[in-house]
């Protein structure tokens, strides 16, 4: 069997404009090989299920995971009975019941922090000035690290990122990443050493699930990997949709009820984590395609997300969808989203806010703010204007 579409495919074309070339391929090469990504890539919507949810056959514990050869093995890059083991302790703290009791008010009064700083300008960029510091404000505050300046994390972060970035390109782990990891380790002992009372990492070290420390540092590492650019990036994409059509936004002051499906319609069109990769333990066929044991298979969300046999007019922002649960931006299968109901309060709460707090909020039409990316997708930047008030 040939490729002829998955042949052309750039990496640019799915960075920059990837959904023209995702629905074509969902047409005729739903699973194609795709020479420029080295990989297979799904793009409808059951077979990007199925493959998530086939942890046997298609598994994430492979020695060219990036992000493992950086922090370590952890939940993200194991299956099967050791996931359990390193998941268990940290789902139970992002349940809905402590996202609810723990984190709403945290994340309510960030949020107005926030807006306070910028609402007399009447302008601002808001990637960076709200949606990135609350990411980061609130993994630090589920790490026990809300004390910590908020500066050294980004740059733990960033350092951290780079490392995944130059494996993944083929280079050595640079210096600073190894040493970002050094500082982080060192938190995470200190935090071990005297914990608070509901310390998610103490609770990690002990009965049942007695991980050991680089083990919790390690874990620790993935919530900062999988909480801070996706939050970050939902956000951003979450207000431009919002904002893009002023009618929406006017829907949305009217009706607040609506701002939990707007939310999951934003996910939906635009899944800040547009691919997740598995690596096939054995030959396998995927609708008419030969997969070879040991094969990188991608699911492409983003494909997944806009298949018209689940989402009719995918491409539409719509809020009378009823089948949205549908939508996989928070994947599904044993590695689902950890944090997606933090996430979601996030969205809902900077939404919220936004809608009471800033009259007339609109986006700068001298900077429009297309999202971008091959695995993150977001704007690079989300500039606004609004009505300031005394
Ligand atoms: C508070 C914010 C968040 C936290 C703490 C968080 C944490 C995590 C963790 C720890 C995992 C790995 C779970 C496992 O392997 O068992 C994960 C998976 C995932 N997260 Fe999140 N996440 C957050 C926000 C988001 C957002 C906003 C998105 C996208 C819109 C997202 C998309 C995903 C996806 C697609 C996976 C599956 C990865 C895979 O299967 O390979 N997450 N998240």
């Amino acid at each position: 069997v040939s490729f002829p579409l998955g042949d052309q495919v750039t990496v640019e074309q799915l960075t920059l404009d990837s959904h023209p070339v995702l629905a074509m391929l969902r047409e005729t090469e739903p699973v194609s090989w795709l020479p420029a990504l080295s990989g297979w890539l799904v793009t409808r919507h059951d077979l990007a299920r199925q493959v998530m949810r086939e942890d046997e056959l298609f598994t994430v514990d492979d020695p060219r995971f990036s992000t493992a050869q950086v922090v370590g093995p952890s939940m993200l890059s194991l299956d099967g009975r050791a996931h359990s083991r390193h998941r268990g302790p940290f789902a139970s703290a992002f349940r809905p019941a402590q996202v609810r009791g723990r984190f709403a008010p945290f994340v309510e009064e960030t949020v107005a922090r926030l807006i306070e700083r910028i609402r007399p300008a009447g302008t601002a960029e808001l990637r960076r000035e709200l949606a990135g510091p609350l990411s980061v404000a609130v993994i630090a505050e589920s790490l026990g690290m809300a004390d910590a300046d908020p500066g050294m994390i980004m740059d733990w972060y960033a350092a951290i990122v780079a490392g995944v970035s130059a494996i993944s390109a083929g280079q050595p782990l640079p210096d600073e990443a190894g040493s970002a990891f050094a500082q982080l380790q060192k938190a995470v002992r200190q935090d071990l050493a005297c914990p608070a009372a509901d310390s998610m990492l103490a609770a990690a070290a002990m009965p049942p699930y007695e991980l050991a420390v680089t083990e919790i540092v390690s874990n620790a590492a993935v919530l900062m990997f999988g909480g801070i650019d996706t939050t970050e990036g939902m956000i951003a994409n979450l207000v431009v949709h919002a904002l893009t059509e002023p009618a929406r936004w006017q829907i949305l002051l009217l009706d607040p009820g609506l701002i939990p499906v707007a939310v999951e319609e934003s996910l939906r069109l635009e899944p800040t984590a547009a691919v997740v990769d598995r690596y096939a333990t054995a030959d396998t066929e995927l609708a008419g395609a030969r997969i070879a044991a040991g094969d990188l298979v991608i699911v492409s969300i983003a494909g997944a997300n806009r298949d018209p046999a689940v989402f009719t007019e995918p491409n539409e922002f719509r809020l009378d969808r009823t089948n949205l649960r549908l939508q996989l931006a928070f994947a599904t299968g044993p590695h689902f989203c950890l944090g997606m109901d933090l996430a979601r309060l996030q969205a809902r709460t900077v939404l919220t806010q936004l809608l009471d707090a800033l009259p007339g909020l609109r986006l700068d039409p001298d900077h429009p703010s297309p999202a971008r990316g091959l695995v993150f997708r977001k704007p690079t930047e989300v500039r606004v204007r609004w009505d300031p008030t005394e």
